[in-house]
């Protein structure tokens, strides 16, 4: 009994001293004011590399005009390669929150990096703010999850109702064959037919080490108006390199798509075969605005010459994001509390005007027409015609 008595005793004691060492580290936290971990998630190696050495770019050019303190509190930002490597995304978010107490991730160069990360952020309640990645289901496998790239469902809008109107019937769609480009070829052919259009092939390329030649042939043998394409950035100039090589150039065969495919950064690289090429997107380093005029000229002098394109400023609005969160907050870093006051959120962008859906923490944004010219000896996609604050059509339709 006596026995007993003194276990019991020494287990209450243990207690105890653990409860007062647990109050010490909060009287610790709250007095010196941590700073508030963002961990960035990139694709940094491999063949995104250009993905991710623009977002992080971007994330790095928002800090430095505005700061490395809101609210009170230091901002550190903790920049990780995945490889593009999903499993390895995962493994580094969940290394992030645990190891680290990142109060954001953030990053997601491509889909498949975004989706793997969503449960991580939902366990852990940590906002998950997708920078990069363009697939319209990817909001809605995490309540944690905001995004400020852009739908892969915005960016069809305007090519597929331009072309028709413009000359474009028949068309063949050619596509990387992964999320994005299954919800691309999807969201392009039902605007497409809806406006007049016809499609006469759906072809779908690996996304890994692509050969686009075999597909080629068959849209040559084909004979349509326009080809449609959406390969994601980066890939535009294997695929255009391969277009002018099997002559398909010289075809009479138009060539349209999402500005993935001419995006800002290889755009010089592609050479004036891109003259004239017409596409839709949510951005262009051409955008005529005094806000994009400062952000293409800080962006290039921050970084070598290297001319921003829409990943570049998915990182830099990302950042703006999370600071105006934290503002919003006084510095609380509570990870609902976070997306809460992401939810709604306005602002003028180098892109245009856009906001956060407060439904769906998705980004609303102008989607602009472009076509490839020449302006001061450089290629840039002018842009010529505007939609307005377009919303993922799907979850419109939800
Ligand atoms: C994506 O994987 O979601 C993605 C990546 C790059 C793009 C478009 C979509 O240009």
């Amino acid at each position: 009994m006596r026995r007993h008595l003194l276990a019991l005793l020494a287990v209450l004691g243990a207690l105890v001293a653990q409860d007062a060492r647990t109050q010490d580290v909060w009287a610790q936290d709250a007095g010196a004011q941590e700073p508030v971990r963002v961990g960035l998630i990139l694709p940094l190696t491999g063949p995104f590399t250009s993905t991710g050495r623009q977002i992080e770019a971007g994330a790095r050019l928002y800090m430095r005009e505005h700061g490395d303190t809101v609210a009170g509190r230091k901002i550190e930002l903790i920049v990780k390669d995945d490889g593009n490597v999903a499993d390895a995304t995962k493994r580094i978010a969940q290394e992030l929150v645990i190891n680290e107490k990142v109060s954001v991730l953030a990053g997601f160069g491509l889909t498949p990096l975004a989706l793997a990360t969503a449960p991580i952020a939902t366990e852990a309640k940590v906002p998950q703010v997708v920078m990069g990645a363009a697939t319209s289901i990817i909001t809605e496998r995490s309540p944690f999850i905001v995004r400020t790239s852009m739908v892969t469902t915005q960016i069809t809008v305007g090519i597929a109702e331009w072309a028709p109107r413009n000359g474009v019937k028949r068309v063949v769609t050619l596509v990387s064959d992964y999320a994005p480009g299954i919800d691309i070829e999807k969201a392009f052919i039902s605007r497409f037919k809806a406006s007049g259009g016809e499609v006469i092939s759906e072809l779908r390329v690996p996304l890994a080490n692509p050969d686009f030649a075999p597909f080629l042939q068959r849209v040559r043998d084909a004979k349509p108006d326009a080809l449609f394409v959406f390969v994601p950035a980066g890939v535009g100039a294997i695929f255009m390199k391969q277009f002018v090589e099997r002559g398909l150039d010289k075809s009479g065969i138009r060539l349209i798509g999402t500005g993935d495919m001419t995006d800002d950064d290889i755009l010089n690289g592609i050479g004036d075969v891109a003259l004239g090429l017409t596409t839709s997107h949510h951005y262009s380093a051409a955008h005529p605005s005094e806000t994009n005029r400062k952000f293409v000229a800080a962006f290039k002098a921050a970084n070598n010459g290297l001319r921003p394109n829409f990943m570049g400023v998915g990182g830099y609005d990302g950042m703006a994001l999370i600071y105006k969160a934290l503002a919003a907050t006084k510095g609380n870093t509570d990870g609902q509390a976070l997306v809460d006051a992401m939810r709604g959120m306005k602002w003028e962008s180098p892109r245009g005007p856009i906001s956060i859906d407060p439904d769906t923490r998705d980004i609303v944004q102008n989607i602009y027409v472009r076509r490839v010219e020449k302006v001061d000896g450089e290629l840039y996609n002018v842009e010529f015609a505007t939609y307005e604050a377009v919303k993922d059509p799907l979850k419109v339709r939800n």
